[in-house]
């Protein structure tokens, strides 16, 4: 009896394993940059293959996701602009609408655990459906988009490839656009070189401007991320009083006002600057923590004194800034819509 149990036990795993390997493509093993955290992510949910990938970037650059077919994920997620939208500081989206925020870049998610300026989304795998459902953004459905692809000449023989049937589901959709957003890692930048030691040297002037980075800023933009993925009040001014930030999410009044870190790498190629994209320039930007902090209930402690700058001081930091600029990642090819 037990030695039956324990064959049946067996035969049910071998088949579980042989189907999944027969019709699947074999998993890509994300590599973590050396000098990066663990990922968040968990991957065991999502296992990110080829196929999974490439039906993931088709889907990512492809305008079916929105109403009227002009706008995609990447026409706001730019690669060459750190996949987000250059020249607006509220992105646009469908019958040029502006946005309530300024779009944030795609890169390193599988480091994150919540997103949006405000946290408001905390599974990457669910993102999808706000852009796609927003009547400013893509204002479509998920049904009907679901519906498209299910009728599309090339899309059911890349979900086979990537989940061994055809069938089209919310879930796999999803899953697919998670696997190519994880993909974009940006971990190669003059920076990146030389704290790994790869025959990189800094500037004085970058390496004057790494440790004023560090002593002023890095308590909030802090480690290789560049960001403690906290929501605080940096002090700006308060432009749309209805844009409260985390207290949206979280309904405290002393979370109104608070947005999240962001990241500053690839902060070259990402302005305008702050969820509003109020700043043109990093110097407009170094201004501010300089001498345009407002003062306000929720005013993160460590400005209340603003940041004192010296010119020289400013321009050390931006030439730091600058050296996180990774080139490779964006046109490394892998990624492009073409
Ligand atoms: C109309 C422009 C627009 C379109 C289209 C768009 N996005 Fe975004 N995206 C944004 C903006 C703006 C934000 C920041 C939103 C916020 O914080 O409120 C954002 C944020 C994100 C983030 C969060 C990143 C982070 O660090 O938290 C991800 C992921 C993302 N978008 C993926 C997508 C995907 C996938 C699609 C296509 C299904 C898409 N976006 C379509 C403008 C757009
Ligand atoms: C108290 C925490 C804190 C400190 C200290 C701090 N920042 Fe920030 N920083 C933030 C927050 C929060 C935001 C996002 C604010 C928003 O958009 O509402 C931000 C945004 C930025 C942005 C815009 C990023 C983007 O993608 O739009 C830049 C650039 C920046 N900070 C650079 C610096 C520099 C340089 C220093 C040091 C001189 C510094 N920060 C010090 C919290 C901080």
């Amino acid at each position: 009896m037990m030695k039956k149990i324990t064959f049946t036990i067996c035969a049910l795993i071998f088949a579980f394993i042989s189907c999944q390997n027969q019709s699947l493509d074999p998993a890509i093993q994300l590599s973590v940059p050396k000098n990066f955290p663990k990922p968040v992510y968990d991957f065991s949910k999502n296992p990110i293959s080829n196929a999974g990938f490439e039906l993931g970037k088709a889907l990512f650059y492809d305008g079916l996701l929105s109403k009227d077919g002009t706008i995609s994920c990447g026409s706001c997620h730019q690669q060459q602009a750190g996949f987000t939208q250059h020249g607006h500081d509220l992105s646009h989206g469908i019958n040029d609408l502006p946005t309530l925020r300024n779009a944030l870049p795609i890169q390193n998610l599988a480091w994150q655990k919540e997103f949006f300026w405000d946290g408001g989304v905390f599974n990457l795998d669910l993102f999808a459906i706000s852009p796609i459902e927003a009547h400013n953004e893509m204002d479509e459905t998920l049904p009907n988009v679901l519906d498209k692809l299910r009728n599309h000449a090339k899309y059911p023989a890349m979900f086979e490839k990537a989940f061994g049937t055809k069938e089209v589901t919310t879930a796999r959709f999803l899953k697919a656009l998670s696997q190519f957003q994880l993909m974009c890692i940006s971990a190669n930048s003059k920076y990146d070189k030389y704290v790994r030691n790869e025959g990189v040297t800094l500037t004085d002037d970058e390496l004057g401007g790494l440790q004023l980075f560090k002593q002023k800023c890095a308590t909030c933009h802090v480690g290789e991320l560049f960001s403690d993925f906290s929501y605080r009040n940096n002090g700006l001014p308060i432009g749309n009083e209805e844009d409260t930030g985390r207290g949206r999410i979280t309904l405290n009044k002393e979370d109104n006002y608070k947005f999240r870190v962001p990241s500053l790498r690839n902060i070259e190629a990402t302005r305008p600057y702050m969820h509003d994209g109020r700043f043109r320039s990093l110097e407009v930007v170094l201004e501010h923590y300089e001498k345009g902090i407002m003062q306000s209930q929720t005013l993160d402690n460590q400005l209340k004194n603003e940041i004192p700058l010296s010119a020289d001081e400013k321009q050390k930091i931006i030439a730091f800034l600058k050296t996180l600029t990774d080139e490779e990642f964006m046109s490394n090819k892998l990624l492009s819509e073409f």
